[in-house]
């Protein structure tokens, strides 16, 4: 947020100091702190009652389960069960130049928790409410309609559903000179034609939403409670699931009825189903937590589950099958000039399956002694100088520690990254203990299928191409070719070009050895595997698991999009088929 918008916001607060309506914008601690809204519907686990009844009990209030709960709440009664706690008032979550702060805090109260992947790579996911969206670099960008036809929804009720999000969430963000160049680099590469500002998927180059308003103030999926019905909804922080409960009789198939949480001192809670044939319990606990909680409550593959001495309700050897997690990799130009600071504005969409996106600023943090690099930044888990593999703690801190002895003037620049459509390599997820808290083990074998280190190979090119174009020239040094710039091994966090790789492959070794995530990893309990395509989980009764965990390809560039789409989307049907069956009983 520049100085003219501080300095814009003390007038207006001053000039309506005596109203106190304005309370909550003006009166926080931090500028750009956001209050937001008094939910009345929301309160501690720990003031819960030891057991109680709804219609439908939704595991995770994160992307897509705030939008899932908000529509259920209209016509039934629906617990919504956060383990984390509230995004509203925490400046590391609402201020767009605080971007990082909640992903490097690694307090066990922070909204973020980092986990590792067996292939090295950092990761962090979200424990809060809003989940994901409160981390997230914000870019907001639909699927492609092919990808809607190909999941089998409904086109007109998903971009209605698209719209009940928009309203709340989505905006236009200010489009300056840095980013300008990277767009009519692309444009200049041929990642033709130039479809403007849009949410829509389509091939060439785009500027696409965001979900920071003009203010640089995020909005989350915690937001869409908004619409939710106040008299509907209980919403429950701090209140971390540790079963689903099922009910097995004779050869049934098994019933979910009810879950066990606990809240913030530990204490056990019950939560049942009402009785009634069309009441679920619907896990939304993201791509990590909803195949782990699958497991920790019996509905799993069985010799791993016997492993941990989990009781087997299901074998279901599919459950955290299928982990895939989109590979990134970035390229740091310095600028000789200054650039402004900006998360992900601009989409590249190519058509070899590659997305190429830039994000600038010497840090994003309003303070200058703060050098830092961002998105990319070591203090985040971004470390890729190394391998994978050699990302140790003491790697990480050597690499935080040097970056506090290099001069300003290099993080002075920006970095335009490609991520891989997809991907085609998947891996898997198992548990490490009972305690769903704890990171289960997870594994994406990157680059494991060699379409996906081509699509890399490709899309470092095009990267070339937009940092060589006329466009670009103002933010590029011209000494600096591109075998310099991967070369850098001193001042940059990334662009170091592996020693033992020749040149015919240094590209795909480029490409392994400083991939990075962007966090869009997916799959678990994915359509047609562990769920149908009512996402209702196969072999049991009145279960589902809605979020990203389902999906077997990332959605568009970007997914939050069609994650918070698909759990209004969701929440339609649901009360759809509610409806009529009360019609026909
Ligand atoms: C740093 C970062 C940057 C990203 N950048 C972008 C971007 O710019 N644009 C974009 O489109 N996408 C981006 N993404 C991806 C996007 O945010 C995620 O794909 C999306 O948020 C996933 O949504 P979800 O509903 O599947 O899971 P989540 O949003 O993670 O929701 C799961 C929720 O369940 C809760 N939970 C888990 N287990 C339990 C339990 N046992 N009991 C109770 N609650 C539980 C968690 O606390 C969490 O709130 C980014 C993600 C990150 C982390
Ligand atoms: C709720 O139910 C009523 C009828 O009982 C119906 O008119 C209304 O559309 C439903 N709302 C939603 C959001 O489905
Ligand atoms: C959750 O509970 C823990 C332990 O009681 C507490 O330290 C923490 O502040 C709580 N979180 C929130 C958001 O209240
Ligand atoms: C913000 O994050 C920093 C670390 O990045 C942490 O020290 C601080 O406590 C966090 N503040 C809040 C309000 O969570
Ligand atoms: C949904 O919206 C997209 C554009 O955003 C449009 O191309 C598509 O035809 C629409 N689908 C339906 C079924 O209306
Ligand atoms: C990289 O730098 C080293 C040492 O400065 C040099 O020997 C090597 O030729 C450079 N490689 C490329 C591809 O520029
Ligand atoms: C370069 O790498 C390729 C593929 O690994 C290998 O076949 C070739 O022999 C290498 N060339 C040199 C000069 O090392």
């Amino acid at each position: 947020m520049g100085f003219g918008l501080i300095y814009k916001r003390l007038i207006f607060c001053v000039a309506f100091a005596g109203i106190l309506l304005f309370h909550g914008f003006c009166s926080s601690d931090h500028q750009g702190t956001y209050a937001g809204p008094k939910y009345t519907f929301m309160h501690q686990a720990t003031s819960a009652p030891a057991i109680s009844y709804y219609d439908y009990i939704i595991i995770g209030g994160g992307t897509a389960g705030c939008p899932l709960a908000a529509t259920l709440s209209h016509n039934a009664t629906v617990l919504l069960l956060e383990r984390g706690g509230s995004p509203y008032g925490n400046p590391n979550i609402t201020d767009l130049s605080a971007f990082g702060r909640a992903l490097s805090d690694l307090s066990p109260s922070s909204p973020s928790q980092r986990f590792i992947s067996e292939d090295g790579v950092i990761s962090a996911r979200a424990r809060v409410l809003g989940g994901g969206s409160c981390l997230n670099a914000g870019f907001y960008s639909r699927a492609a309609t092919k990808y809607v036809d190909g999941a089998g929804w409904e086109g007109r009720l998903v971009n209605e559903s698209y719209r009940w999000v928009e309203k709340v969430v989505a905006f236009e963000p200010p489009m300056k000179q840095w980013q300008s160049a990277v767009k009519n680099g692309l444009l200049e590469s041929g990642v033709n034609p130039y479809n403007g500002f849009t949410y829509d998927h389509m091939p060439g180059t785009k500027l696409g939403g965001t979900i920071f308003d003009p203010e640089g103030r995020r909005h989350t999926a915690a937001d869409l409670l908004k619409y939710a019905n106040p008299k509907g909804l209980t919403l429950l922080l701090n209140a971390s699931v540790h079963k689903i409960l099922f009910r097995i009789k004779g050869k049934k198939r098994p019933l979910a009825h009810g879950v066990v949480f606990r809240d913030g001192s530990g204490n056990k809670h019950r939560a049942y189903l009402k009785r009634g044939s069309k009441n679920e319990i619907i896990v939304s606990a993201g791509a990590l937590g909803s195949p782990q909680l699958l497991m920790l409550s019996g509905v799993g593959p069985s010799d791993h589950l016997k492993a941990h001495k989990i009781g087997v309700v299901l074998d279901q050897p599919l459950v955290g099958q299928g982990m895939s997690d989109n590979p990134m990799n970035a390229i740091f130009i310095p600028s000789p000039n200054p650039v402004e600071i900006s998360l992900i504005q601009v989409v590249g969409i190519t058509h070899f399956g590659s997305y190429i996106e830039a994000a600038s600023g010497e840090s994003f943090t309003d303070n200058p002694t703060q050098k830092d690099f961002g998105m990319f930044s070591p203090k985040i888990g971004q470390l890729s100088k190394v391998p994978p593999k050699q990302r140790t703690p003491k790697a990480l801190a050597q690499a935080i520690e040097s970056m506090k002895a290099l001069d300003p003037a290099v993080f002075r620049g920006g970095f335009i990254l490609e991520k891989v459509m997809g991907p085609i390599s998947t891996g898997h997820l198992e548990l490490k203990t009972k305690n769903p808290n704890d990171n289960p083990s997870v594994t994406f074998n990157y680059f494991k299928e060699p379409q996906d280190l081509q699509r890399c190979v490709q899309g470092l090119k095009v990267i070339e191409t937009v940092i060589e174009s006329k466009a670009f020239s103002k933010f590029r040094y011209d000494y600096l070719s591109l075998p310099t710039l991967l070369n850098m091994t001193a001042n940059a966090p990334v662009n170091l070009l592996p020693k033992h790789a020749n040149v015919s492959t240094s590209l795909e070794q480029f490409c392994k050895d400083t991939v990075m995530t962007i966090w869009h990893y997916h799959g678990g309990c994915q359509v047609g595997k562990v769920v149908d395509s009512d996402y209702r989980v196969l072999g049991v009764d009145a279960l589902r698991v809605i979020d990203g965990s389902t999906f077997n390809y990332s959605p568009g560039t970007n997914p939050q999009a069609t994650v918070m789409m698909l759990g209004r989307y969701m929440g339609v049907k649901i009360l759809k088929e509610r409806l009529e069956s009360n019609k026909s009983n």
